[in-house]
């Protein structure tokens, strides 16, 4: 079969420190399921390479990543030395608009052996999809600075919908939700406040949940305000969970963090035409304070690695990668899970053990 072609961006700080073991885990996957993977690492997109070349990206970027079906992507930044603007939108930003990335989905699942802060959580009760918008909305590069130095100094940045772009994050979400047990999606807005964009936001869901095909999906919506209450008070009562750029962001931290760590939560960038490759990479971020000791939390990593299976049609390794994970949190030995879900384990103790567990769960199931 021709390989799945995949470009390795590591980036900064855990990102490099994750990575690998997010390899080893897609290696192991294609080992144990007879997939061909093939991957081509690449340092830019890394706020080293920009402390060198003065870019966070070659020019010739965009010939060199299109190759590729999809973008394996670490994270990005190193405050101390680079503002976090210039590597954000000189990389990731950059990506997900120029590959026309408007799907960000991100899973928040409360995993067997993972302590939740919210009392009497068991693990399944937990189990929502944000479903971000990735190209507009709040951040947008329109607007500037007048006055600068002057106590009238003004800024203003604008938010961008349009019509497109709204409707088409929208129906994905509705779309998925059809396909989901529940069948019931959340809106988040702040149409009271936000009087222009997020009344069009809900104006757009009311048109598209209209459909006759939607007519069986469930549709809810809240300000964002109070949704971020309901998130921490009553986290079973959501499914799919849509937002704008701004809104997809700032819940796709507080859903992990309900689920015990931000450490294990992934993200998939997705150009659903496939026009362009799609990128995978955990939610979290460089994550400074902790780069360099090889305590980070590799499962973000190797369940982006996971959904970037489940893209492409590769169920079988998808599930059988889950089920790892799962298995491996799950029997939290002691030693293995990192301290962000309260063990003692390392990066490496984490990810060999997951590595491992693919074989394992492969060879149960009656392959390899
Ligand atoms: P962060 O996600 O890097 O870290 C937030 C907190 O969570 C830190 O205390 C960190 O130690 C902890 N944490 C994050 N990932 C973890 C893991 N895998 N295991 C254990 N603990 C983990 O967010 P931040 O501090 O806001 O940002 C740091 C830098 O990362 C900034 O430069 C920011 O712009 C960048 N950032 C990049 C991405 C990305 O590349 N996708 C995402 C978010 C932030
Ligand atoms: C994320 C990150 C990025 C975002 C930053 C690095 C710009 O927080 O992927 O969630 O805001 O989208
Ligand atoms: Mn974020």
């Amino acid at each position: 079969p021709t390989p799945l072609k995949i470009a390795v961006i590591p980036g900064d700080g855990i990102g490099t420190e994750v990575m690998p073991h997010g390899l080893h885990c897609l290696r192991a996957a294609a080992s144990a399921y007879n997939l061909s993977l093939q991957f081509t690492h690449y340092a830019f997109a890394s706020c080293a390479y920009y402390l060198t070349h003065g870019t966070m990206l070659p020019a010739d970027w965009k010939a060199l990543l299109s190759t590729h079906d999809a973008i394996y992507f670490g994270a990005v930044g190193m405050p101390n030395q680079v503002p976090d603007h210039i590597s954000a939108w000189g990389s990731l930003l950059r990506f997900r608009r120029e590959y026309d990335q408007y799907v960000n989905l991100r899973p928040c699942r409360l995993m067997p052996g993972v302590p939740s802060p919210l009392s009497g959580k068991r693990a399944g009760d937990i189990d929502f999809v944000v479903v971000r918008e990735n190209t507009e909305g709040e951040y947008s590069s329109i607007g500037g600075r007048i006055f600068a130095g002057t106590e009238r100094e003004t800024v203003v940045q604008e938010t961008v919908m349009t019509r497109v772009g709204v409707d088409r994050i929208l129906r994905y979400a509705l779309e998925l939700a059809k396909r989901r047990p529940r069948k019931h999606v959340t809106s988040a807005t702040k149409s009271n406040g936000i009087s222009i964009t997020m009344p069009y936001w809900d104006e757009r869901m009311d048109v598209l949940r209209a459909e006759p095909e939607f007519e069986d999906v469930r549709v809810d919506k809240f300000h964002i305000d109070i949704l971020t209450a309901w998130m921490v008070l009553r986290p079973e009562q959501f499914d799919v969970v849509v937002g704008s750029n701004l809104f997809g962001d700032i819940l796709s931290d507080l859903g992990p963090a309900c689920t015990g760590t931000i450490g294990i939560a992934p993200s998939a960038n997705i150009n659903p035409e496939g026009r362009f490759p799609s990128l995978f990479e955990p939610v979290h971020g460089s994550a400074p304070d902790i780069a360099g000791k090889g305590i980070a939390n590799p499962v973000g990593m190797i369940w982006a690695g996971q959904m970037l299976l489940e893209h492409f049609g590769f169920g079988e390794a998808a599930k059988g990668v889950l089920t790892a994970i799962e298995n491996v949190l799950g029997r939290g030995e002691v030693g293995v899970l990192t301290p962000d879900m309260k063990g003692e384990g390392t990066t490496d103790t984490l990810g060999r053990a997951i590595e491992r567990e693919i074989f394992e769960v492969a060879r149960l199931s009656g392959r390899g």
